[in-house]
């Protein structure tokens, strides 16, 4: 089970060409995303938005005692700052970095597990695979926050079974970041298709639920 989540300007853009990210929706559609993270085994990022939030990625809500998700970076050089949040918290929180090399061992040192899966394309993880070696992992339920470039590779891949989007009444313009990268799709026919099940507002903001189509 695979959601993509998406939180974006109207435009469809998740940061502003220069990467400021936060925050692009409203506190209410931020606690929604909070309960979605707490509905799944695993949070999944690309390093590149590691790099540039360096991001928690834990449940956060008032009252909340249940479990955390564990936390997965899709980082085939690893990448991933041992000194970041992400790392430092390994230790108490789950933390997977799916890489295409050999462990690396401050990553290891800090408590961080490394799946090594082999690489396609540009040497990045086979996200087939990836999901996968996950599932052996116990992590099955996958909520998937970007950025742009994963998103693309996810739906490229056919592996995404509902979108969360929430997008808020802003406008970034062309050169901002999309929220999903290019697809390479040639024709409409073959554009992917969802199916629209749920419109909420959530303060400010719509928060639009997609099944696969
Ligand atoms: N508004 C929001 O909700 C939101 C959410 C997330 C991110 N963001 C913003 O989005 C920006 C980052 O997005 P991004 O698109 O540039 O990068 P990204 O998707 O976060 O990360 C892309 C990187 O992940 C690695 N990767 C490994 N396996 C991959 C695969 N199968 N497919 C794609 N990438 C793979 C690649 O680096 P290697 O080749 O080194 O492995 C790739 O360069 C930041 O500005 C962040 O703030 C916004």
């Amino acid at each position: 089970m695979i959601t993509l989540k998406l939180a974006t300007s109207l435009d469809g853009r998740i940061a502003t060409a220069g990467g400021e990210s936060r925050w692009i929706t409203g506190e209410a559609a931020r606690a929604a995303v909070h309960r979605l993270r707490a509905e799944h085994d695993a949070v999944l990022v690309g390093i590149e938005t590691a790099l540039a939030d360096d991001p928690e990625l834990t449940v956060r809500l008032p009252g909340y005692a249940g479990p955390q998700p564990a936390r997965v970076v899709l980082d085939s050089r690893q990448r991933l700052s041992p000194d970041g949040r992400l790392a430092k918290t390994a230790r108490e929180i789950p933390t997977y970095v799916v890489a295409t090399t050999a462990p690396d061992p401050a990553l290891v040192e800090a408590g961080v597990r490394v799946l090594t899966v082999p690489a396609v394309g540009e040497d990045r993880p086979e996200l087939k695979t990836v999901v996968e070696a996950l599932a052996g992992e116990g992590l099955a339920r996958i909520f998937v926050e970007g950025g742009g470039q994963v998103a693309a590779s996810f739906i490229r891949c056919g592996l995404v079974d509902a979108l969360e989007w929430f997008r808020a009444p802003i406008l970034i313009g062309g050169e901002g970041r999309p929220g999903i990268g290019a697809l390479a799709v040639a024709a409409l026919a073959e554009a992917p298709h969802f199916r629209r099940i749920e419109v909420r507002e959530v303060g400010d903001d719509l928060w639009e639920r997609y099944a696969r189509g």
